[in-house]
């Protein structure tokens, strides 16, 4: 009976993983996705980087953030975009300015109001703005 059982989870973990990988496969195909940087840990370029709109603006985010835990023990985003992984992943490194607390010490993690990167950073998406808006980006910004 407990090898049945095995047997059966094994068939489920691999036809699984099978169909996520075959799901995944369109993406590789496309231009866009191929032309990223490839580190240890990839990720797909779905959309180019954003221009900024305005000085201090947090860019926006040019991928899925889809099933990704900002949590107290994990930072799927630092994974990522932190000083250790940076150069291996090839994500844009955070800034210096998120290592500074309210009080000004900068320190060697980042700083707790920088932690929960969303707070700040959205992903790139199409969707019609809910109220109108007659923002124009600053001279010299935007493109
Ligand atoms: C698997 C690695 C990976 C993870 C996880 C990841 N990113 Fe990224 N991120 C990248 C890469 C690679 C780029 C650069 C893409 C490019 O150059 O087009 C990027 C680009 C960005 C940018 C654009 C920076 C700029 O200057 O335009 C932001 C902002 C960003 N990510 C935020 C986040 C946030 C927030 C999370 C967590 C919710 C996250 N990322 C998780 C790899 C990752
Ligand atoms: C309180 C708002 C805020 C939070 C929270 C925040 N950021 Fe930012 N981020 C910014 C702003 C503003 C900028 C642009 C100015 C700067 O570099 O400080 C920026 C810039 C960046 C950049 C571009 C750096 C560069 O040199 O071009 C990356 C990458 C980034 N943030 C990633 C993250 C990640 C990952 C987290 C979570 C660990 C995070 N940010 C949390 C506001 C925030």
């Amino acid at each position: 009976m407990k090898t049945i059982i095995t047997f059966i989870t094994l068939a489920a973990l691999i036809l699984g993983g099978a169909v996520w990988a075959n799901e995944s496969a369109d993406l590789s195909s496309s231009p866009e996705v191929n032309a990223g940087h490839r580190g240890a840990i990839f990720q797909p370029k779905q959309q180019g980087r954003m221009p900024l709109n305005y000085v201090n603006q947090p860019p926006v985010i040019p991928h899925s953030v889809e099933g990704y835990q900002v949590t107290k023990n994990v930072n799927r985003c630092l994974q990522c975009h932190g000083t250790q992984s940076y150069l291996t992943t090839g994500a844009p490194r955070v800034s210096p300015t998120h290592f500074t607390d309210r009080d000004g010490s900068v320190s060697s993690s980042v700083s707790p109001r920088r932690y929960f990167c969303l707070q700040c950073h959205v992903p790139q998406t199409d969707a019609k703005p809910i109220v109108e808006n007659s923002f124009r980006p600053a001279a010299g910004f935007g493109r």
